[in-house]
């Protein structure tokens, strides 16, 4: 410690005797000297290697930061009204509405299921199968521009074929892209919602027609849009509570989706959109499995193609061997933080997601077709080659 205390007194001696004197430059000079003379070797190592480290560790993780600490600069939304739902099998619908304090209609209401599609062409199938007992007419837009601007080509044009149990049904629109360079993704998404509220006028949509407003993959259960279309005093907007999925329904999430909803259609006044519209949601209503693809090509696609694209800040998050790897761990294909308001949630949800062994109450075509669909029940992770086209 003498030893320290020496070296330093010594440096500062010299430095008094070299600052003292010369030209106003060579002062200066010397000056800067004396400085750096005055750092010892800790202050270096701060400087030109902790602190690279530091940079570049925000670098790597900046979006980490800035979502842990969200619940300091961020309060979460107003909590939903939930409605709480009930249902068995073989219950007759005057006393399923009335347990939820509705009356029952003569007739159920004619149901418009509409949605905005991309590449989900397997959980489309899904969707429309569970749906089919109870939907009036199937619309379903494509445009051949993805949300960030990327083309793409006309998927569901090119696998109509696949889907001609819904024939009789189907309004099918194509929108051509914009294609506008560098500009956000949510214009073009908007864009398109707006095609589609002219698409649902010409599929012929009425007053007080039920119209579903979800993404593909966002699965409302049969008995939930049973329930809405026979009961009468439902209410005119109401968000649908699904259990989120990742990946497959073997990662379970939590029961958190809400931005499906369920409208009465007013004419001139509904917009078809997908953000909260209403404060109600009606617990326990469906699926949504996000990242639910058969193929590896399909989640590089996804990546690349929707509105949060900017989360792949690295090319080596598209890497097949790595997309894979996440999908069996059941961690994040970005590498971020759980979007949570509260610290206990963020710390909660931290690490891979476990796995659930259940594959209860899950889309009945599903189960019925196990075999085809086997890479979305649990103990599936691995993702076979693709073979021919999309
Ligand atoms: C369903 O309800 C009918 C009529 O109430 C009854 O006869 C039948 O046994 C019920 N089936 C089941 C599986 O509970
Ligand atoms: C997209 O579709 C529009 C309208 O059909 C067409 O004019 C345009 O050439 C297409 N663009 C691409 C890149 O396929």
């Amino acid at each position: 410690m003498s030893d320290g205390y020496y070296s330093s007194k010594k440096t500062d001696d010299i430095c008094e005797d070299v600052c003292g004197q010369g030209s106003k430059a060579a002062a200066t000079i010397s000056r800067l000297k004396c400085v750096l003379q005055g750092f010892d070797l800790r202050t270096y190592l701060l400087l030109f290697i902790v602190m690279p480290f530091v940079i570049f560790a925000i670098y790597l993780h900046g979006q980490k930061f800035t979502y842990f600490f969200r619940p300091l600069w961020e309060s979460p939304p107003k909590p939903f009204q939930t409605i709480p739902h009930y249902y068995t099998e073989n219950i007759t619908m005057e006393s399923l509405c009335s347990l939820h304090g509705w009356g029952i209609r003569e007739s159920p209401r004619r149901v418009f299921d509409a949605v905005l599609f991309s590449n989900e062409k397997d959980l489309l199938t899904i969707r429309w199968k569970e749906l089919y007992p109870y939907v009036t007419q199937f619309v379903l837009l494509e445009s051949n521009s993805t949300f960030t601007g990327l083309p793409k080509p006309l998927v569901f044009k090119s696998n109509k074929d696949k889907f001609s149990f819904v024939e009789p049904r189907l309004t099918y629109g194509t929108i051509g892209g914009r294609f506008r360079k560098g500009e956000n993704p949510f214009v073009e998404e908007a864009y398109q919602r707006v095609a589609l509220d002219q698409l649902l006028r010409i599929a012929g949509i009425e007053e007080d027609d039920l119209l579903i407003m979800s993404d593909v993959d966002e699965i409302p259960s049969a008995h939930t849009i049973n329930l809405l279309r026979w009961c009468d005093d439902i209410p005119p907007v109401l968000h649908l509570q699904l259990k989120n999925y990742l990946y497959s329904f073997e990662y379970y999430v939590d029961s958190k989706s809400w931005r499906a909803s369920v409208h009465r259609y007013r004419p001139g006044k509904t917009r078809y959109a997908h953000y909260r519209q209403s404060n109600v949601v009606l617990s326990d209503s469906g699926w949504h499995c996000s990242f639910c693809f058969r193929y590896i090509s399909e989640f590089v696609f996804k990546m690349k193609a929707y509105s949060h694209s900017d989360r792949v800040r690295f090319s080596h998050y598209l890497n097949p061997r790595r997309i894979q790897d996440v999908i069996c761990k059941g961690t994040n294909l970005f590498d971020m933080l759980p979007e949570e308001y509260t610290f206990k949630e963020i710390i909660g949800k931290m690490g891979p997601v476990p796995r659930s062994f259940s594959a209860v109450h899950l889309p009945s075509y599903l189960l019925d077709n196990a075999e085809q669909y086997k890479y979305l029940l649990p103990g599936n992770c691995v993702r076979e080659k693709q073979t021919g086209f999309i």
